[in-house]
């Protein structure tokens, strides 16, 4: 179905004739209590794990909503982003859907192979830039204002966070209430902004409604579930983590690299939604990165994420270990899980080489090994 018909209600501006979906969104929750276990939280875990999207990233929510409205609206003669990968990835798909060229700006060396692949794989062209992800950034900033006919589709693009805060929606409607605390990476800052819009409006919208369609859709959760907002917890990685430390990196430096950003876009509404949420920035290292993404892969296989989604998971870890939080029976925590685990596969090559080896084609070898 895709979020746009979804949440029709909340794209009313965007016709039907012009949406551009690939059936994104309507993502697993799911419950971890194993994770939970492991880094002693008490309460309830779930995490939503937006890599069940089409091209295995949220981006694709914010892109249905983009392309869409772009198409609909204005004479396109293409599409252009800068990206670590996803932001690529998804506006590569989507603009193949509603076939219109692509361009994707990237730092030359600094996306992981399966992302390019992918990009590629849709049809967009890479332009490699010999800078960083904030480079790629500026220049399409510029494309913004002088070249018509190009739209950017970065999250300065007026409709990728209202697309991106379907995501606190479809939370919203499967707990039938916030959660306490939401878990969430911090890259350019446009996803912790759009989660915190999204909890707001839908709680809005619901305690506005009258109480007949209040009670079938919340039944006896009615009104509290739907009124209490979360407390954001957004999570940087240590290399680059600009928010947290106050001033942008020059130059960043993280194995996450999706997250790998020395001065968001979004910077300003990201701090206005930890602060408005009585909720914290803090970050994690690159080994404590790792050490949950190899967790999560083990624990809850189905949540298998890429190391920049285990930011949130790192996160919730070291705020429980400092008692920075509840941590009680019914506590109850989201923690979003941005991209698969097949999106950046560089981070296991080393590793997965050298937990393998090749043996002659010998039954009896093969039988020792199984011991
Ligand atoms: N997790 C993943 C897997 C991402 O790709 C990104 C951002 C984030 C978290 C951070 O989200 O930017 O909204 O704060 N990726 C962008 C890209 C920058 O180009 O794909 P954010």
């Amino acid at each position: 179905m895709g979020i746009i018909r979804k949440f029709r209600q909340f794209f009313a501006d965007i016709d039907e004739s012009s949406i551009v979906s690939l059936g994104e969104g309507d993502t697993p929750m799911i419950f971890a209590p194993k994770v939970a276990g492991e880094i002693g939280f008490c309460g309830q875990l779930y995490f939503k794990y937006e890599g069940a999207n089409p091209t295995g990233s949220f981006k694709d929510r914010g892109m249905t909503t983009a392309v869409s409205k772009s198409m609909g609206e204005e004479s396109v003669e293409g599409f252009v982003c800068a990206s670590t990968g996803n932001t690529g990835a998804a506006a590569a798909a989507y603009g193949a859907e509603a076939r219109a060229p692509v361009w994707v700006l990237v730092p030359a060396g600094g996306i992981a192979e399966g992302k390019r692949v992918q990009i590629l794989a849709y049809g967009a062209k890479i332009i490699e830039i010999n800078g960083n992800f904030d480079a790629c950034q500026d220049i399409v900033r510029r494309i913004n204002g002088e070249c018509s006919g190009i739209v950017v589709l970065n999250n300065t693009h007026p409709y990728r966070l209202p697309g991106q805060r379907t995501a606190a929606f479809e939370i919203l409607d499967e707990l039938g209430r916030a959660p306490d605390y939401h878990f969430i990476p911090v890259g350019n800052a446009g996803n912790i902004t759009a989660y915190w819009m999204g909890y707001k409006e839908y709680s809005a919208y619901w305690s506005g409604c009258d109480i007949s369609a209040r009670m079938a859709k919340w039944g006896r959760r009615t009104p509290e579930g739907v009124r209490k907002l979360p407390r954001m917890m957004g999570y940087q990685a240590e290399g680059a983590a600009p928010i947290v430390r106050g001033y942008a990196i020059g130059n960043p430096k993280t194995i996450a690299s999706a997250i790998n950003i020395g001065n968001p876009a979004r910077w300003k509404e990201a701090e206005e939604a930890v602060l408005e949420s009585e909720g914290r920035f803090d970050m994690v290292s690159d080994e404590e990165i790792m050490r949950f993404h190899g967790l999560i892969a083990k624990l809850c296989p189905q949540a298998a994420c890429e190391p920049s989604s285990a930011v949130s998971v790192a996160g919730l870890a070291k705020a429980i270990w400092r008692q920075e939080i509840e941590n009680n029976e019914d506590t109850v925590v989201v923690c979003t899980l941005t991209g698969a685990w097949w999106k950046d596969q560089d981070v296991f090559k080393g590793k997965s080489r050298r937990r393998t080896k090749a043996v002659d084609p010998d039954f009896g070898i093969v039988v020792k090994l199984l011991k």
